[in-house]
């Protein structure tokens, strides 16, 4: 095992929960009358609640104050709050689930750093609550994802260095984070386009190769 840990990003790495932020935020969106669509959502990972809520005030030609956005964005959460109840652990795939153990196996140690304040709820919801080694989430971090600091708290976390870290991201705000923090990292999905990564996996298993020493 060439890493002492792995840290992952959570939505759209370990599960997929796009089609619920696209859902909750289209229907914030519909209210206030501002167009969206996928292509829209897609620019909005990685990146924090209120960051994305940003994104999707470029079309909103009023202006809205802080209080205004935060109304706006509880409303956002509670509705993905509410589809996330849909998970189940049957969202978790086996090969995902069988490449973690496999990367355990090997002595990695695990863990997430995500943007998200529901990490934890989501992780839960997939049965995963007991799994990683260390959660570092939008719970506590002030700067998101493309700054380094939710991977460079999940490295103290488990308590290694960066050089020693491997971070596995869908987004290229994720990679720039990894990159920022001095530390490896794998793309899989759009983020290999970005051509920014140590390694690009095909498929979420790749891992057990690439980190083999
Ligand atoms: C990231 C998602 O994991 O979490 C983003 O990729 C999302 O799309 C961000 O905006 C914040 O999530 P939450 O759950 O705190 O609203
Ligand atoms: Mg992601």
């Amino acid at each position: 095992m060439k890493y002492k840990a792995i840290i992952f990003d959570l939505d759209g790495v370990i599960c997929h929960t796009d089609k619920y932020h696209y859902q909750a935020w289209k229907a914030v969106a519909d209210k206030l009358g501002i167009y969206f669509d996928e292509v829209i959502n897609n620019r909005l990972r990685g990146v924090s609640r209120m960051e994305s809520f940003e994104i999707i005030l470029e079309r909103y030609d009023k202006p809205m104050s802080q209080e205004e956005k935060e109304v706006y964005t509880t409303e956002k959460n509670e509705i993905y709050k509410e589809l996330l109840n849909n998970m189940s652990p049957a969202d978790l795939s086996d090969e995902v689930k069988e490449t973690l153990d496999g990367l355990r196996a090997a002595g990695a140690k695990l863990a997430i750093g995500s943007s998200s304040k529901n990490a934890k709820f989501i992780l839960e919801r997939l049965g995963l609550g007991d799994y990683f080694d260390a959660i570092s989430d939008g719970n506590n971090i002030t700067n998101s994802k493309p700054d380094p600091e939710v991977f460079v708290k999940a490295s103290q976390f488990v308590g290694e260095d960066a050089k020693d870290c491997l971070v596995v991201e869908d987004a290229k705000a994720g990679l720039l984070a990894a990159i920022g923090g001095g530390m490896d990292c794998a793309a899989i999905g759009d983020a290999v386009a970005s051509g920014l990564a140590t390694y690009n996996l095909t498929t979420f298993s790749d891992l057990l190769k690439v980190t083999e020493a």
